[in-house]
């Protein structure tokens, strides 16, 4: 039997892509492997967001060929493929394969002729999700993509580039999958997209979907106990999405909105297409659609021109919303960017030392929230063992961890779990009751 080796990178999307081509080899038979020397083909998914991610594909690459069998066919899908295109095979002469993010469903062409090279870096398709197999069994917690592409323009990114304009799935085919998923066993969905609120399907009969119905027709599926959605980009927070988390109790209170920065200077050379006032006027409208909801926050440090004043007001604004389980990353120059272009590139010792700075504070809030966890009751999901196989991990609904004592019981799939303790990185809890 022929197997195959994948390894992703990136972000929740590329995840889910891994998971389908996984499907897809294995509806032709083919087993997975996670050894290199035993594998038939070599699929690295891959991430471009930041050059470092590229950087460590063709080094992985470099390996795997030592390792490789001499007939095993190797390649490499996603981000890094449309960024490349056809350049990957001058840097690597033995790869087989380059297909973008929305052509990997072209995969069986290689297999049925291996002697060619193919290349696919094709934008614009929804058909990788027509032609795909579905996936079987259903982890409980499902991602389920709603969109592909970005629209908006941010100076540093590559998505657009990569990932193309903004697509939307038709709202039957999205809740097809909704549907599946709960009948193989999710119990969370997370609806996946780069500009995930700016979905917006208008049916053949002219009715316009929103993120929001899809939210509200999932919540009437019994299976399915916890919704959320991301990355979602602040101007799209419409009053009707915003409304969701008034009255949708599967919505989770934790929402991932990224700001950048928290510079007005650097927003607008960022083409982030808010004020800093419209922003915090946006959370204070999810505050008061759900009292208990918390933000989550991507950060760039070091943007092209970057001031210390301007850094300042990134840890300021970081202080004021009080983001818990935030990301942030040096600026990468990216190729097809405007920002690779611009005047006055930092220094990357001056990124690293901000990066030091707003991670020691986004960790500081994020340990002072864990605290203020501490003694409260949440419903929580079960997301398997520890390492130690003596304790269950949960994911709280701000996706903390959460390490529970089971005392040798099964752990339920959704529990309500007393918080004990806290640390920087995770919660522990006591079972309370079980709520499946
Ligand atoms: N350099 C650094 N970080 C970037 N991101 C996107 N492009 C770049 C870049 N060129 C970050 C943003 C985005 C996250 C997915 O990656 O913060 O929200
Ligand atoms: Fe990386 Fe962005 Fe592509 Fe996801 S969409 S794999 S984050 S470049």
């Amino acid at each position: 039997m022929k197997q195959f080796y994948i390894h992703t990178f990136g972000c929740q999307m590329n995840v889910y892509d891994g998971q389908r081509i996984a499907a897809l080899l294995q509806s032709r038979g083919m087993t997975q492997t996670d050894n290199i020397p035993d594998a038939d083909i070599i699929i690295l998914n891959t991430c471009a967001v930041r050059a470092k991610a590229t950087d460590k594909v063709f080094s992985a690459l470099g390996r795997i060929r030592t390792e490789k069998k001499p007939d095993a066919l190797m390649g490499i899908v996603g981000c890094v493929a449309r960024e490349a295109g056809a350049d990957a095979f001058r840097r690597v002469p033995d790869l087989n394969f380059v297909l973008g993010p929305q052509s990997y469903h072209k995969l069986p062409e290689i297999l049925e002729n291996p002697d060619t090279r193919l290349l696919n870096i094709d934008l614009g398709g929804l058909e990788k999700f027509d032609e795909m197999p579905q996936i079987t069994t259903s982890p409980t917690l499902a991602y389920i993509p709603i969109q592909e592409g970005c629209n908006h323009c941010c100076t540093y990114c590559i998505v657009p580039y990569t990932r193309g304009r903004e697509i939307s799935r038709p709202f039957d085919d999205v809740m097809r999958d909704v549907i599946h998923a709960a009948n193989t066993g999710a119990v969370e969905i997370c609806f996946l997209g780069q500009n995930v609120n700016g979905y917006k399907y208008t049916s053949p009969d002219g009715h316009i979907y929103r993120l929001s119905d899809l939210i509200r027709a999932t919540a009437t599926q019994d299976a399915i106990k916890r919704i959320r959605f991301t990355s979602s980009y602040p101007t799209e927070m419409t009053d009707d999405l915003i409304d969701m988390f008034r009255t949708e109790p599967k919505l989770l209170p934790f929402l991932n909105m990224p700001i950048q920065s928290g510079s007005p200077n650097v927003l607008t050379r960022m083409n982030r297409s808010y004020t800093l006032n419209l922003y915090i006027d946006i959370v204070d409208k999810l505050k008061r659609a759900r009292p208990d909801i918390q933000i989550s926050s991507d950060f760039i440090v070091g943007f092209p021109d970057e001031t210390d004043s301007d850094f300042e007001q990134t840890m300021d604004i970081a202080k004021r919303i009080r983001y818990i389980n935030s990301y942030s990353f040096k600026y990468s120059p990216r190729p097809h960017t405007a920002a690779a272009l611009m005047p006055n590139q930092i220094p990357e010792k001056i990124k690293s030392q901000r990066l030091y700075k707003l991670d020691a504070l986004l960790n500081e809030i994020q340990r002072e929230f864990n605290e203020s966890c501490i003694g409260k009751n949440l419903t929580c999901l079960y997301e398997g063992p520890d390492k130690t196989g003596k304790h269950a991990v949960y994911r709280t609904p701000y996706m903390q961890q959460c390490i529970v004592d089971t005392n040798g019981k099964d752990a339920p799939q959704m529990a309500e779990i007393k918080i004990t303790a806290a640390n920087k990185a995770s919660l522990r809890g006591e079972l309370l009751t079980d709520k499946n």
